[in-house]
């Protein structure tokens, strides 16, 4: 059987003395996409950290396509395939649009696909095409977000972190940003989607992992935890 993109195994991570994730487990098949969810401060951002190598767990493991990459450095990961979109964007705000995507462009990891080109990804967002000259401070919440992913996806990666995408945009920029994910999975990528909004996530998501005080709540297919009747509210406050 193919190994899973993604796994953390029984992870244990701290910021000083803070214990921040408890045991986290979490499997994120290829070419799946798993919604994490959890209220503000559950852990979720700090589940991407450790993924991504900003953060080295204190235990547990950190698996990408079968291979241990526990605390290695965030290049060595980016490397081996992992793009992350981070919550809050972190676009470089005085280089232009077209730098932004030029300076994260990378050759795929072994695996991976050259999907991905300044050409590819402005095709996909005609917005950042026009304006990619532009420094990308004078863009709009919305563009800004799309610029984010298409910074990621210039790394030609396997798996791709988002994390809160819709945060602080407009609902109809909401649903371009997720019609994009549900592209981006049709082309099989493999997709860990942290959301505020939990109905944006059982759209497009095939398992889900709730986080409550940083310890994993509801780990389920998206089909298992309707059939079950997983209450939402309980876990997330609001739904
Ligand atoms: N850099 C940091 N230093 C200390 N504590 C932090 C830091 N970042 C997050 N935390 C704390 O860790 C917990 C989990 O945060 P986070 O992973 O950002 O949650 P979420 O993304 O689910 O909102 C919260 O209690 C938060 O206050
Ligand atoms: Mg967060």
């Amino acid at each position: 059987m193919a190994p899973d993109a993604l796994v953390l195994g029984e992870v244990d991570a701290y910021y000083g003395d803070s214990h921040v994730l408890q045991k986290v487990s979490l499997r994120l098949g290829e070419g799946r996409l798993l919604g994490l969810l959890g209220r503000n401060g559950a852990g979720k951002t700090t589940c991407m950290n450790v993924a991504v190598g900003l953060l080295p767990p204190r235990a547990g493991t950190v698996t990408l396509f079968g291979e241990a990459v526990t605390a290695r450095p965030p290049e060595t990961i980016a490397r081996r395939g992992m793009a992350l979109v981070p919550q809050g964007r972190h676009i470089f705000k005085s280089l232009s649009v077209r730098e932004n995507l030029t300076v994260a462009a990378r050759k795929p990891a072994v695996g991976g696909r050259h999907s991905w080109t300044l050409e590819a990804v402005f095709a996909s967002f005609p917005r950042l095409a026009e304006r990619q000259h532009h420094a990308a401070s004078h863009l709009s919440g919305g563009e800004q977000q799309m610029l984010a992913i298409g910074r990621a996806l210039m790394s030609n990666p396997r798996v791709l972190l988002m994390d809160e995408p819709s945060e602080g945009l407009a609902p109809q920029i909401v649903g371009e940003v997720m019609a994009m994910v549900r592209r981006l999975k049709q082309q099989g990528l493999s997709i860990l989607l942290v959301e505020q909004n939990a109905k944006l996530v059982l759209d497009v998501a095939d398992d889900i992992i709730i986080l409550n005080n940083g310890r994993v709540a509801v780990a389920d297919t998206v089909a298992g935890m309707e059939a079950s009747g997983v209450d939402l509210h309980h876990h997330l406050g609001v739904f």
